[in-house]
């Protein structure tokens, strides 16, 4: 282990990030009760130009007035880009009260958008005297959050987690592709031969959750994945949220209700994991008492490295049984 421990990302659940428009207030009542650990309701991009002030009042309104239970409650902003943003930060800071628990920042660049909004956000709190500080949540979607993730992991004490928002993430890399995440028919690789040659699919956003992953464990944040737009493809979602899971992310983003008990699933131990886990544990304390540092479980090795793997899984059962 370097010198430098790798801190602890924030000890609460984000299975599931359920993402609303803030114009449709038919909405709010049914995120609330919804089974995401995460509520983001949008002013960005499922928002259109004319509805921008609209969706914010709304927004605020439900913020003060709906019950959101223990959900941690975050409110996508506009890009910095826009003539919308700062506005969205002044109003959600004076007019909604301390239950807005997060902003989440579109499309960050570089450490110092996130220092813009943490310098307004900053003073906003002072000026209203409020007594929870807001946390930060960034989307890593564009060629830039790409190149400068780390810094953008490091910029704020504020941030929390940093998504992959797969759709503006394909567009500013100049990918040729209008999906959604998930499969992409024309990244595939042959095997060598002469003889039948059947495709082998690859992850096209593979690097780019790599990046993500390795930037929010050493800063101490989540790393989750974004949207998958195919709300009707079951089976993709979960395969897209099996390979984000196995490399190191926490959860998931639905933008359809059908797609908050298949994230919850794929973020969640089975009980066969949790077994293994708790048994590789139990097998591993036995091997300390004798004064071994390596033992044999089910036929292979395991040794000081496979307590910590094993404890990731324990420690989120633990965490969803509360
Ligand atoms: N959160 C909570 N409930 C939702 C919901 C959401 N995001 N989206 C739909 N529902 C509800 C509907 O109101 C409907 O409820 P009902 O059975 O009480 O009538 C039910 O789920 C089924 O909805 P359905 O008819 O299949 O979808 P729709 O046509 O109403 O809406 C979308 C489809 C995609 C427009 C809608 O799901 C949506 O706005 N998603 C979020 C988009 C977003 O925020 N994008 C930004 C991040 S990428
Ligand atoms: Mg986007």
């Amino acid at each position: 282990m370097s010198f430098k421990l790798q801190p602890l990302p924030p000890a609460r659940l984000n299975r599931c990030q359920l993402f609303g428009p803030g114009s449709n207030a038919v909405l709010f009542e049914k995120m609330a009760k919804s089974a995401a650990d995460v509520i983001n309701i949008d002013l960005e991009d499922s928002v259109a130009p004319s509805d921008k002030d609209k969706a914010r009042a709304l927004t605020i309104e439900a913020i003060n007035d709906v019950d959101w239970g223990n959900k941690h409650l975050s409110v996508r902003i506009n890009g910095l880009d826009t003539p919308h943003w700062y506005r969205d930060v002044v109003d959600l800071l004076e007019k909604a009260g301390d239950r807005l628990d997060q902003i989440m920042i579109p499309k960050a660049g570089n450490a110092s958008d996130i220092y813009a909004v943490d310098a307004l956000v900053t003073s906003v709190e002072a000026a209203k005297g409020r007594k929870k500080p807001i946390a930060f949540e960034a989307i890593i979607e564009t060629a830039a959050g790409l190149a400068h993730v780390e810094e953008i992991a490091a910029a704020s004490p504020r941030m929390q987690a940093l998504s992959l928002g797969a759709a503006d993430y394909a567009a500013s890399m100049g990918m040729q592709t209008t999906g959604i995440g998930g499969t992409q028919a024309n990244y595939y690789m042959l095997p060598d031969g002469d003889g039948e040659r059947p495709r082998h699919l690859v992850d096209p956003w593979h690097a780019v959750t790599v990046a993500i992953v390795s930037a929010c464990r050493t800063h101490g944040l989540l790393p989750v994945d974004g949207p998958f737009g195919d709300f009707s493809d079951e089976e993709g979602f979960r395969a897209q949220a099996r390979r984000s899971a196995t490399l190191g992310m926490v959860g998931k983003w639905a933008i359809h209700p059908k797609q908050i008990a298949l994230a919850n699933e794929v973020f969640s131990p089975s009980e066969a994991q949790l077994t293994e886990a708790r048994e590789i544990l139990a097998a591993m304390a036995e091997a300390t008492a004798s004064g071994q540092g390596a033992v044999v479980y089910k036929g292979r090795l395991v040794d000081i490295a496979s307590i910590k793997q094993a404890e990731v899984i324990v420690n989120q059962a633990e965490m969803i049984s509360g």
